[in-house]
């Protein structure tokens, strides 16, 4: 499975600073990613169009949102559609990230009407999934797994939830490593991943072995090579040490 290595922006960079950093991943990659890698760049809805500007002459480059509302179109003051990000070049969103989940106060079902609807508008879905540290600690795991992938999941069409490889992926990112300096550690991974993907396979049968599994969580240039080797990992999802182009690009040839 081509492995996708995406830098989740959070709210930084103005424009010109996106556009600096955009450019010099673009301009190391323009002969090609290390393994024919995706390079995915989930950018504040401010700068997708600056970021999708320097991408678009390369394949293995994409840009993403971090949020949108599921609708169309209509009176939700603040909020903005999956159409007016199209608009301006984004072809992936970002969904159920535990910043969405646990400070702006997003629920199971807004996450799965979301989930639902970007799907349904054509974009590419990646679906963030993680315990907090009190839920590790009690040995719930396993269910905030299959609770947060159920909900999304169980809302999904039948058409949409039949053709979702190449156009879904899933973030496994505990909360307690996010932002932390504390990466998960490989049997961590491992256990939570081999999770998520026998979930998956209870939801989607077959179709499961051709979903991304990405992890995130303090992940940096140095622990980027050993969570890129691990069972079930096909992927990696980069806050911190994505803003600063050659961390990122380290990371991308990890
Ligand atoms: P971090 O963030 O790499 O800074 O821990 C990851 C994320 O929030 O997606």
């Amino acid at each position: 499975m081509q492995k996708i290595i995406a830098a989740n922006w959070k709210m930084y960079k103005t424009c010109a600073q996106a556009a600096q950093t955009a450019r010099a991943l673009s301009d190391a990659l323009a002969n090609g990613v290390h393994e024919d890698r995706l390079v995915l760049v989930f950018a504040p809805f401010t700068a997708i169009a600056e970021v999708q500007g320097k991408f678009a002459t390369n394949p293995s480059l994409a840009v993403g949102a971090q949020n949108f509302y599921p609708a169309g179109e209509g009176a939700f003051t603040g909020e903005i559609s999956p159409s007016m990000l199209r608009d301006v070049g984004a072809q992936w969103l970002l969904v159920g990230h535990s910043e969405r989940r646990h400070i702006l106060g997003e629920s199971l079902q807004l996450i799965a009407q979301k989930t639902a609807f970007g799907l349904e508008q054509g974009f590419k879905v990646m679906l963030c999934v993680g315990e907090t540290l009190t839920e590790r600690t009690d040995g719930a795991l396993a269910t905030v797994l299959d609770e947060q992938l159920s909900s999304a999941l169980d809302a999904l069409p039948e058409d949409v939830k039949n053709a979702l490889p190449g156009r879904f992926a899933v973030a496994y990112e505990p909360v307690w490593a996010i932002g932390t300096g504390k990466v998960a550690g490989p049997e961590e991974v491992v256990e939570a991943h081999t999770q998520v993907r026998s979930l998956l396979e209870r939801y989607l049968g077959s179709d499961a072995a051709d979903i991304p599994l990405l992890y995130g969580g303090s992940v940096k240039p140095d622990n980027a090579p050993l969570l890129l080797g691990l069972d079930n990992v096909d992927g990696l999802l980069v806050g911190g040490a994505s803003l600063e182009a050659q961390s990122f690009l380290q990371i991308i040839e990890a």
